[in-house]
């Protein structure tokens, strides 16, 4: 199926129609933030999915009852899915996280107004790639990537669901409200789990003793994490996501990109880069 088909387009972005219809795009712009709301944001496959796993984890100081009974789209709903909507219950009996794949520029009126806590994640952005292309082979509400070249080019040229990288990077690096923000890379999580958990938890203003933040990193780790039903998507049906074809939580790795990339497609993706970044000052792990 095509773009035409299977998305819509959402404040100038495509965005998958059947996780996305019109009534939730229409709940998310009247929602209404609170200060203390955690909210994750990323590009697709940045790791949100990990970021759902660790922040309910501080949040209950390592108790794992939440993570292993509640499933990571009720646990932290996504601001322009259903979830958020029936969660809306549970605002006052949950220290609710939220998740969201807009841009800086998307953000509605509330947010700017009540400048909640944001965990942005980035990601090597050919790591990205490859994870998308991945994905996109098995969700059926996602166009089929086609081969790598025909996926490069919709990835570089932002025709992909939430549009560019490169513009969703820029517009929250260069968010005014940075106290609010705390950058955290994927990579870093990966070097180094512990002192990711420690950082995000000060940021969230828990302090967890040295035994609570282990049993976090040791519960999130990638090879404990894909376990855990309520993680891993083997909820959803295989007619959405068929993970015969590839595991949501597929590799878990900084640099799969050297898998599958070719030389010219590693050319081709450095010069694209390259042009699109040349004015950014912020400092990338993967620079
Ligand atoms: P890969 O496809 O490279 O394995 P998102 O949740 O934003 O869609 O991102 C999905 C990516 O994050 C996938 O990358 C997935 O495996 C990875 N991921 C999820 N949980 C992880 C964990 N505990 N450790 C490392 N990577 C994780």
């Amino acid at each position: 199926m095509t773009e035409a088909e299977l998305y819509s387009v959402y404040k100038d972005v495509y965005v998958p129609t059947h996780l996305h219809p019109p009534e939730c795009l229409k709940y998310y712009e009247d929602f209404t933030f609170r200060p203390d709301d955690i909210l994750i944001v990323t590009f697709p496959k940045s790791g949100t999915t990990w970021m759902q796993e660790v922040v309910p984890l501080i949040l209950s100081e390592g108790d794992l009852t939440p993570v292993l009974t509640v499933p990571n789209w009720d646990r932290v709903p996504w601001l322009e899915e259903h979830r958020a909507i029936s969660s809306i219950w549970s605002r006052d009996l949950l220290h609710v996280s939220f998740a969201t794949h807009f841009h800086h520029s998307m953000m509605n009126e509330s947010y700017f107004k009540m400048k909640p806590r944001v965990l942005y994640v980035l990601r090597d952005p050919k790591d990205v790639f490859t994870s998308s292309y991945y994905y996109y082979g098995m969700a059926s509400y996602l166009v089929n990537p086609g081969t790598q070249d025909e996926f490069m080019e919709k990835f570089l040229d932002g025709k992909i669901m939430f549009g560019s990288w490169f513009d969703h990077v820029k517009s929250w690096i260069n968010a005014e409200e940075k106290e609010s923000i705390l950058y955290i890379f994927y990579e870093e999580m990966i070097d180094d789990l512990k002192g990711s958990v420690e950082k995000i938890a000060k940021f969230l203003g828990k302090s967890l003793s040295p035994d609570v933040t282990e049993k976090i990193a040791d519960h999130c780790v990638f090879k404990n994490m894909k376990q855990n039903k309520m993680s891993n998507f083997s909820l959803v049906p295989e007619e959405y996501m068929d993970q015969k074809k590839s595991e949501f939580l597929r590799k878990g790795i900084a640099g799969d990109w050297k898998n599958l990339f070719t030389k010219a497609q590693e050319q081709r993706f450095n010069a694209v880069y390259k042009e699109k970044m040349k004015d950014v000052m912020f400092k990338f792990m993967w620079d």
